[in-house]
């Protein structure tokens, strides 16, 4: 099983292919905000790649990440846990001001991912 580590939190092990921003809130514990549900329309999931950042990214991730113009972070709601991570959880229910982290996320990566190479931004 892959691992995951959180920045500041024990290392665990998630099942593969699971959604990050559920291995997050649910394997390592951390309040990972998810405004939209894991819908790619928030970036309030983002996170930021220490090791294991993936090759690939959704469409959906590309577009509202470029919309937004934040660069240097991911949407750990369009990344599937696929092998060894380690992140920092920056957008987080604590100190957020918010009453909670938004709607669960679907089990599979939603809208239906169309996957791109996360470094050209061409088709894979
Ligand atoms: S973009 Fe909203 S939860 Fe990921």
């Amino acid at each position: 099983m892959p691992k995951l580590t959180v920045v500041g939190f024990p290392t665990v092990e998630v099942e593969s292919g699971k959604r990050l921003v559920l291995a997050i809130e649910q394997n390592a514990g951390v309040d990972v905000l998810h405004a939209c549900g894991g819908n790619a329309r928030c970036t309030t999931c983002r996170v930021q790649f220490i090791d294991g950042e993936p090759a690939r990214m959704t469409v959906a991730e590309q577009q509202v990440l470029a919309a937004k113009g934040a660069t240097g972070v991911r949407l750990s709601c369009q990344i599937v846990c696929d092998h060894d991570m380690t992140v920092r959880a920056i957008s987080r229910l604590t100190g957020s001001g918010r009453p909670d982290p938004g709607p669960e996320p679907n089990a599979q990566v939603t809208p239906p991912p169309e996957w791109i190479s996360a470094a050209t931004s061409t088709a894979v």
